[in-house]
Parts: structure tokens; C-alpha cells; sequence
């Protein structure tokens, strides 16, 4: 059996030490997990996408919990297609490949073939973009008979697939179809995000979509809509066992539930139009 953590949505920086607090206790249940693997399903930081500091310092973070990871890049990390003040670029995706290595990779697990897409190039209509898709398709294509699954940040839609553009909260409509086109022809088994702060592990048309859980706080309603899913941190645990997999969502001791509405202002205030 494979043992395999996913954590997400940290939002650290050592400027903006709101969430810091919660980093002790799941480091602790990470290394008490003694899993095969661990990984970040972005928003390492807060700002990584401006801010060197908070890279760096996340990066070392992870690199101290002397367990094997691999990480995708959020948008607070590489910031994202459309967002005119912090696009993704070549700069912030080099800035994270300095820390993290790679924005994209695969992992074979027991029988599975787990892949690490970054999905903030979704949408973008670049080069990077089309590289992208274009490891995505050989990724697949040699995984042999292995089962698939993506472990990526945002997610393909809330509540059903061919629902109108969600703005922040998933992937556009566009390049949506083309990636559900991946999905059923190469007929994954499994799509695990984070970006929502929400746990759920829901199958829709043959694939297993689950939502892990932030380690780092909850969204209220001010500021985020009614979708699926349960508002609770925690981490998620996947046991892979030949063709099989168990996924569990796990709520870690001693976090504490902080709310991004009561201290947004401060973490994420509003930018001024330059
Ligand atoms: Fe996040
Ligand atoms: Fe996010």
C-alpha cells in the first residue's frame, strides 16, 4: 500500500503571519503520517507571485519536513490567467521553479499514474500553455495500463461540468471542455484540487473529483458563493493499493479555524487600479 498526503492551500509568509500558526500541527501529522509522499496542492504562500521572501520561506518550510513532496502552483503563487494586476508570467513561473522545481510532473504509485498539472496556465493561450497540454497528452499516453489521476489546484467546475464560467473559483468554460475531453478519453479516474478551502469527494461521469481541505483557514460567505462541499481544514490521505484507492479526509489536531473574512484586508487588500 502507497500512502500519499495531500495538503493544501497553506498561505504562509513571514510577513504575513496570519496562518502561520497552523503550520506547526500539520507538519506534525504530516511526519506522524509517514506516507510515501506528500502533495501541496498550491497556494503554498501568500504572496509568492510578488514575493520572493514568501518562497523562499515556504519552500523551506516544506523542504524541513523531510518527507519526499511534490507541489503545484496556486495562484497566490503564480497568479493567474485574466488577473490584471498578477498574471501569470515566465518570471513568476520561474520565480516558483526556483523553489519548487517543477510546475508540472508524475508520480507512479502502485498501479496508478499520479500527475501534477499546474493549472493556472489553463486558459492562457500561450506557448507555456501548449507545452503543457502537450506533456499532459504524453504523460497519459505512456502511463501503460496504469490508472490516472491530477492533482492540480483549481477545479474544473463546482457542480457540474458543463456549468456557465464561476469566475475565481474554477477553471473557464473554454479550456474546461478541452480538459474534460482528456478526462474521458483517457478516461481518469480521479481529479484532486484545493482553491475552494472545501472538502468533497464526489463522481461525476466516471471520474472521482475530491476537494481537499486548507490547512490555513475557511472562506465565509462574504466572500465566497454557495457551492458543494464542506467548510472544514484538515488534509487528505490517499492509500493506493494496486487499482485501487481509499480516500479519506482527515481533520488534523490543534488547527486553528481562522476565517480569511476577518483579517482579508490586511492578507489580501484591495489593489487600486495603477
Ligand atoms: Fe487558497
Ligand atoms: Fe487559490
Amino acid at each position: 500500500m502507497t500512502r500519499v498526503l495531500q495538503i493544501s492551500d497553506t498561505h504562509l509568509s513571514p510577513r504575513k503571519t496570519h496562518f502561520e500558526a497552523n503550520w506547526r500541527p500539520l507538519r506534525d501529522w504530516t511526519v506522524a503520517q509517514r506516507a510515501d509522499l506528500v502533495i501541496h496542492t498550491g497556494d503554498v504562500t501568500v504572496d509568492g507571485a510578488d514575493s520572493d521572501d514568501d518562497m523562499r520561506a515556504s519552500a523551506a518550510l516544506m523542504d524541513g519536513l523531510g518527507v519526499r513532496y511534490r507541489a503545484v502552483p496556486g495562484n497566490h503563487d503564480v497568479g493567474e490567467v485574466g488577473n490584471r494586476h498578477q498574471p501569470v508570467n515566465a518570471e513568476r513561473l520561474e520565480r516558483w521553479r526556483r523553489y519548487f522545481e517543477c510546475d508540472r510532473w508524475y508520480e507512479d504509485v502502485a498501479q496508478w499514474r499520479l500527475i501534477g498539472v499546474d493549472s493556472m496556465l489553463f486558459g492562457d493561450d500561450s506557448d507555456e500553455e501548449a507545452r503543457q497540454l502537450a506533456w499532459l497528452e504524453s504523460a497519459m499516453s505512456s502511463a501503460g495500463t496504469r490508472k490516472l489521476a491530477w492533482f492540480m489546484h483549481r477545479p474544473l467546475f463546482l457542480e457540474s461540468p458543463d456549468e456557465p464560467d464561476t469566475g475565481y473559483w474554477s477553471v473557464k468554460p473554454a479550456p474546461r471542455a478541452r480538459l474534460l475531453e482528456l478526462v474521458d478519453r483517457h478516461r481518469v479516474a480521479l481529479v484532486s484540487t484545493g482553491h475552494l478551502h472545501k472538502w468533497r469527494d464526489a463522481t461525476v461521469n466516471g471520474c472521482r473529483y475530491v476537494w481537499s481541505a486548507s490547512s490555513g483557514f475557511l472562506v465565509g460567505p462574504d466572500n465566497q458563493p454557495e457551492m458543494p462541499g464542506e467548510k472544514r481544514l484538515g488534509a487528505t490521505v490517499f492509500e493506493f493499493e494496486g487499482r485501487e484507492v481509499a480516500v479519506t479526509h482527515h481533520d488534523v489536531a490543534g488547527l486553528s479555524t481562522f476565517w480569511i473574512d476577518d483579517v482579508i484586508h490586511e492578507v489580501y487588500p484591495p489593489r487600486r487600479a495603477a
